[in-house]
């Protein structure tokens, strides 16, 4: 049973783990001007702070330089390498595991940041462990910040969400879970050029999305979620 629920995690993940190369690409372009990566930094002050989903460590330099102690958790042990290398501090640690069952006490950390990650684990069960984990090892007076996409921009129509309203569905849930929208930012992919904008979404959305692309720049609206234990 373990094994399996493992196995649908992978293959949630799968197109991140699998396109790194692309993805780590794809992370650059993301948030162009920056503004999530100010918005975290602002946060993290002197916190000790918990990066859940950390992949390639898109925020690590922010999160480190701010924070008292930055602990990067991923299930991918090859993203880990890539965030790892980029590490500055020698109290800054990763830990490869699965959200659900984290290797850190209760009430210990004061922030906890996941940018674009409970949305890829779409069973619904194994999301719930993941955010349960979340809370437990968040101290009292902690709070919880996630990342989200929003409706109704070029990166959602791109990937037909506007349609099967997946983002919808997950930012409802997210609101269910106790969770409050506190910022909406308004920023874009900024890609080298055309063809790495269309490469990038090849590997990682497939064809159809990569053949709609007409221009570097793809427009991206994006949520901040917060929970406050
Ligand atoms: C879309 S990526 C976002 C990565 C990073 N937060 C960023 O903004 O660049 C989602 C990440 O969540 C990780 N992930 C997905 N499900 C996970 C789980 N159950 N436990 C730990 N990590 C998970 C994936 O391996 C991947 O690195």
């Amino acid at each position: 049973m373990k094994e399996n629920n493992i196995k649908n995690l992978l293959k949630d993940s799968k197109a991140y783990y699998e396109n790194n190369d692309y993805y780590e690409i794809f992370s650059k372009a993301e948030d162009g001007e920056g503004k999530v990566a100010a918005y975290l930094k602002e946060q993290a002050k002197e916190k000790i702070v918990l990066d859940a989903g950390c992949g390639t460590g898109k925020f690590l330099e922010q999160l480190e330089n701010e924070s008292s102690k930055y602990i990067g958790v991923d299930l991918s042990f090859e993203q880990l390498i890539k965030a790892q290398s980029k590490k500055k501090k020698s109290n800054t640690i990763f830990i490869n595991s699965n959200l659900k069952d984290i290797m850190l006490e209760s009430n210990s950390v004061d922030l906890i940041v996941s940018p674009w990650v409970l949305g890829t684990v779409t069973d619904l069960i194994e999301r719930t462990k993941c955010l349960n984990e979340l809370k437990r090892v968040l101290k009292p007076g902690g709070e919880i910040i996630l990342i989200e996409n929003e409706e109704n921009s070029e990166f959602e129509y791109l990937r037909n969400h506007h349609k099967d309203k997946k983002t919808n569905i997950y930012n409802n849930w997210i609101r269910n879970n106790d969770f409050n929208k506190v910022e909406e930012i308004n920023t874009y992919f900024n890609f080298a050029n055309l063809k790495e904008a269309k490469l990038c979404f090849r590997k990682i959305y497939g064809n159809e999305v990569a053949n709609k692309i007409k221009n570097n720049k793809i427009e991206h609206k994006i949520g901040i979620f917060k929970y406050a234990k």
